[in-house]
């Protein structure tokens, strides 16, 4: 394990009898697939509180494109979707997590097109694309190209019509609150007023960290709170290297950046470089529908071979009404900057995508804190070891949504009831250090990340980013921030370490981790788990 600086156990001072307080049987943290989904599980038994920073619309949920890996068709498995996932862990996946998440795929599935999620259906039953690295098609989607917002709408609707379940958005979770181990909810800000929720439960659903970078197909909300929230609290992080670059991302200079799904090569998509070639079977001999990781490498070698800031995806050969039927949004943005799939070629390039680690986890989605359980994004279950099959998370959200929503549920209560004993006053010592400014620390900080942790890493970027880090955290750690804003950027700071400490850690390449100076995988000192933890 890693060294970790000196941090603050809570970002803010604390005392529980003067705050506003709420309480409920299970609280989840996050309205993604994973947190909706354990919310609906959990409100069978118990009364449930559902809160998230923003809106329940603002999830990387919501922003998925291509759709969600489950064995559907006759002519697929379980082997070999369990195969094909293990094969692109690269010897990191927990086989008894891939063979639960695989074989319950199929029955949540069918349950979200019981509750209304309008699966694109041929001859009545759903149908299924290929993505890279599965063997077989079986890539449901909805509505073409709007899978995760028809599958967040879906659980949305159904978390609303429950009595059980009260909603509070635009809440900002600034810790949680733990003793000898134990969580017992979060302190939290809404609108400037402090609150404190106890819980006999709680379920971190707090999603990705794509923001950390400059270049990321994530929405603002992606900012690794949930990392810096669980490290500071004392939880087990494991496989923080394992940030995954998704290869087609939409590039128009000064534009904000926005994913071009996976399943468009999947219907027949072909990258071409500045020069007109097409280069992919030059790396891999599935071409297109190589891994991501090798597809991202690829695009960024010839990017790098042609002087270019990115590569093209051709669709001119394709069927210019399927693809409009069959992506809607990519279609509607294409097409938002003139770009039109029968006479254009779309212009894309690699980006920060999905945090494959995170918290700990077991089988019943808990955390190595007591009472504290993770799902979705922010968990680290095992399913996906080293490198993630596209399309298998919203499906590990959904089965692990519903683990957790059921074990906390059904938890016996280990002590009394919340929180005649329990009283927190923490207090910060005042600082007299310089104040930096948030915004530009944060700009930096996402340069800084895509420069040097990014596709390809080196141990010496990697060093200056610890210790780039390390000054910066000097002059924001030890402020105390009365807005999400500075929140925020501390979670960034930490979150960030932590990811460029485990990188430089990883002295092999793996999956989704490139180390230039250690291109070969190395099994015999690095088939685990870099586990990082505070001490
Ligand atoms: O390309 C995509 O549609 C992304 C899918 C995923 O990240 O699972």
């Amino acid at each position: 394990m890693p060294d970790l600086p000196e941090l603050r156990r809570y970002l803010v001072n604390i005392d529980s009898a003067s705050t506003h307080q709420l309480f409920t049987d299970t609280l989840i943290i996050g309205a993604g697939v994973a947190g909706l989904r354990a919310a609906i599980e959990a409100a069978q038994h118990q009364n449930v509180i559902v809160v998230c920073k923003q809106t329940l619309e603002d999830s990387n949920t919501w922003n998925a494109q291509g759709g969600i890996a489950s064995v559907l068709q006759k002519t697929d498995s379980f082997e070999s979707h369990i195969a094909d996932t293990l094969n692109t862990g690269c010897g990191l996946c927990d086989q008894k997590i891939v063979e639960l998440v695989v074989r319950k795929g199929p029955e949540l599935v069918r349950q979200l097109l019981h509750w209304g999620t309008e699966f694109d259906l041929v001859d009545g039953h759903i149908a299924a694309t290929l993505e890279g690295g599965h063997s077989h098609p079986r890539i449901a989607h909805a509505h073409g190209d709007e899978t995760g917002r028809a599958i967040a709408e879906t659980l949305i609707k159904t978390v609303r019509k429950e009595p059980n379940i009260k909603i509070v958005e635009n809440l900002y979770t600034i810790d949680l609150l733990t003793s000898e181990n134990t969580c017992f909810g979060i302190i939290a800000d809404k609108n400037a007023h402090r609150q404190i929720i106890w819980a006999e439960n709680t379920i971190l659903a707090t999603g990705g960290a794509g923001r950390l970078y400059r270049e990321t197909t994530n929405p603002e909300g992606a900012t690794a709170d949930g990392i810096a929230i669980a490290c500071r609290a004392g939880a087990i992080l494991q496989d923080l290297e394992f940030m995954q670059f998704h290869p087609t991302t939409l590039y128009i200079a000064g534009a904000s950046r926005a994913l071009i799904t996976e399943t468009l090569r999947g219907e027949g998509a072909i990258l071409l470089d500045s020069k007109g070639c097409a280069f992919m079977k030059d790396y891999h001999p599935d071409a297109e529908l190589a891994p991501r990781d090798i597809v991202s490498r690829a695009i960024l070698a010839q990017m790098l071979k042609t002087g270019s800031t990115h590569v093209y995806l051709d669709v001119r050969h394709l069927d210019k009404d399927y693809l409009k039927k069959r992506f809607p949004l990519i279609t509607e943005l294409c097409e938002s900057f003139d770009i039109h799939f029968q006479t254009d070629l779309i212009p894309v390039r690699p980006s920060a995508h999905y945090m494959i680690g995170g918290l700990k986890t077991d089988r019943s989605a808990r955390t190595t804190i007591e009472n504290l359980y993770a799902c979705g994004e922010i968990a680290s279950t095992g399913l996906h070891g080293a490198n993630r099959l596209g399309s298998n998370s919203l499906l590990e959200g959904l089965v692990f949504g519903q683990i957790a929503g059921r074990a906390a549920s059904k938890q016996k209560k280990t002590r009394p009831s919340l929180p005649e004993h329990i009283l927190i006053k923490h207090q910060i010592p005042h600082s007299d250090r310089t104040r930096l400014d948030t915004a530009d620390v944060t700009n930096s900080l996402r340069a800084l990340m895509w420069r040097n942790v990014g596709i390809t890493r080196t141990a010496q970027p990697l060093r200056e980013t610890r210790e780039i880090i390390t000054f910066w955290q000097r002059y924001v750690m030890d402020k105390v921030f009365d807005s999400p804003d500075g929140w925020q950027c501390q979670n960034m700071l930490t979150a960030a370490l932590l990811m460029a400490q485990s990188a430089e850690l990883r002295n092999e390449s793996r999956g989704v981790h490139f180390r230039q100076d250690y291109p070969e995988t190395d099994d015999k000192q690095f088939k685990k788990h870099i586990e990082i933890t505070r001490p």
